[in-house]
């Protein structure tokens, strides 16, 4: 199949969370005898930097841009996937991250810089590359591609179209005007279309006008179909749920991998496990915590909003630190996460330690190091950090909800006896919930270590590789080609009757 799969991210050239992770491992996997996959994304400097060698391959005039929009080829870095960079200075030539400016807030001319990603895209997707090279499917991922599938729509023949929603939170909302800026075209502008509540809704685009929708984990399917999850779409998702797959995204198992990962004080598999009692004083001694293999380290990562809880995190401190408990923290966002978590470290000297800022290395030696990684996100479409630790042995406390709910088995009495408890998970998104699930691992840390060691080695035996999922996509992607040709056929056979 010749695919091209579209994203604004996609690690190592640009990552702000999972979707960048998603957006280079997923292609890999799906690079097989048989399939051709190209990646697009935009062509930030640090993406060019990092890309190596790019020749130019096409040349376009695109609505949006000043001058000449210039595709970029290159390979995606350890891989066979060919890589297009969108290179349009006007839009994309500035350092940081791909959304915000330095004060944190989104750069003003986002939808001008998307739209014009998309237009790109379709460009491509019709044959605008020298070689001509075209899809036969074109796979867009969240609102930054939420154009493709409505400006792509109106052509025939076309590629098929998926849409993946890695995060229904995130819209791409702007005001009517830029509707108008943007120069789309006017019978977009409806409740049918790319209207939500008179804003402008790149990600309806995807929602409405994409041959298929899927998300990244069964359960957070079955969630955006409901109003509490469903951030005013769940009406269109349930419309459309007869065509929304779920299917849980894989892990990267080179990137994370306990017996390679350079990172790390010391290497282990599941037969060495004892070395991971030195990653553990490591990572005790790096982020100047007690050194002590008695208490039970809890690791933290993450982007600091709503969404990943930490405010539960910071109201149970004081109750946590009643019991044998270490916490550390890595993560970035909003201030006032960062503020209260800089305060409470000051509390709590040798016990919590709080790391604001991105750091890939740390991020690998908390996996290893810590006893249990804590993830008691609101809401979380798939989550990525509970799958690297699993493989890692570091058992997840989790909120059953989302990809959290489809990956980690909670502790009970049978599910310890029968070796399927990873980890454990609690209903509720409270802290006293939380609190409550974090115990239950300290007193199986304290008191059961067979039973502990079961769990740890139960995660650790899991297999969250990217094969099984990539093969569920490449079937969803024949599943969709098949069913846009016929629709295609059916609205060509009358025509033809016709002689139009
Ligand atoms: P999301 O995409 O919602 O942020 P995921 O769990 O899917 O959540 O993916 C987050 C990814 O970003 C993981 O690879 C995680 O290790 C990484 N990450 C998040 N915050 C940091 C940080 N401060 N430093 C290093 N890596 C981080
Ligand atoms: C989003 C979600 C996260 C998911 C990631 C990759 O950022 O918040 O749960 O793992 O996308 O799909």
């Amino acid at each position: 199949m010749d695919i091209l799969f579209c994203t604004s991210e996609a690690y190592p050239l640009v990552k702000t969370g999972g979707l960048a992770d998603v957006s280079a491992s997923l292609p890999r996997a799906l690079a097989k005898p048989g399939n051709d996959v190209r990646l697009v994304l935009p062509a930030y400097p640090e993406a060019v930097e990092r890309a190596g060698e790019l020749t130019t391959v096409a040349r376009l005039g695109l609505e949006g841009a000043d001058g000449v929009v210039e595709i970029l080829q290159g390979r995606f870095p350890d891989s066979e996937v060919t890589l297009y960079l969108v290179d349009s200075p006007q839009h994309f030539r500035r350092r940081g991250n791909p959304y915000l400016q330095a004060d944190g807030r989104d750069w003003p001319d986002n939808a001008e810089r998307f739209a014009l990603f998309a237009r790109a895209i379709v460009a491509i997707a019709r044959g605008a590359l020298d070689s001509g090279w075209q899809p036969e499917l074109v796979h867009c991922n969240d609102w930054q591609t939420g154009l493709v599938a409505p400006l792509l729509r109106s052509h025939t023949p076309r590629p098929a179209v998926l849409f993946t929603i890695h995060n229904l939170a995130y819209q791409g909302l702007f005001p009517r005007q830029t509707f108008t800026r943007l120069g789309l075209p006017a019978t977009l502008w409806s409740m049918d279309g790319l209207e939500f509540h008179d804003q402008l809704s790149f990600l309806k685009g995807g929602l409405v006008f994409a041959d298929w929708l899927s998300t990244v984990s069964p359960t957070y399917a079955r969630e955006i179909c409901t109003p509490a999850f469903g951030c005013g779409l769940d009406g269109l998702l349930k419309h459309r749920s007869d065509r929304l797959s779920g299917i849980l995204n894989g892990m990267d198992c080179v990137e994370w991998n306990p017996s390679t990962d350079p990172f790390l004080e010391r290497n282990y598999t599941v037969r060495t496990l004892q070395h991971k009692a030195d990653n553990k004083a490591a990572l005790q001694a790096e982020t100047g915590l007690h050194a002590d293999r008695g208490r039970l380290l809890l690791g933290f990562i993450g982007r600091l909003v709503e969404q990943k809880a930490i405010d539960l995190v910071l109201e149970a401190l004081d109750s946590l630190f009643e019991h044998p408990f270490q916490l550390v923290v890595l993560g970035s966002g909003e201030r006032r996460f960062e503020t209260r978590l800089r305060h409470a470290a000051e509390r709590f000297p040798g016990q919590l330690a709080v790391h604001i800022g991105y750091d890939e290395g740390l991020a690998h030696r908390i996996e290893a190091g810590a006893d249990c990684l804590l993830m008691p996100s609101r809401y979380e479409p798939c989550g990525l950090n509970q799958l690297y630790s699993l493989r890692y042995g570091t058992v997840p406390i989790v909120h059953r909800t989302g990809g959290l709910a489809d990956s980690v088995v909670d502790h009970t009495e049978e599910t310890a006896a029968d070796y399927t408890a990873t980890g454990f998970v609690f209903e509720q998104d409270t802290s006293a919930a939380m609190l409550e699930a974090c115990l239950r691992a300290l007193s199986c840390f304290e008191s059961s270590r067979v039973d502990w060691w079961k769990l740890v080695i139960t995660g650790m035996r899991q297999d969250f590789c990217w094969a099984s999922s990539a093969a569920r996509y490449l079937d969803l992607y024949i599943h969709v080609c098949n069913l846009v040709r016929a629709e295609m056929l059916e609205v060509e056979q009358p025509l033809r009757q016709l002689n139009v």
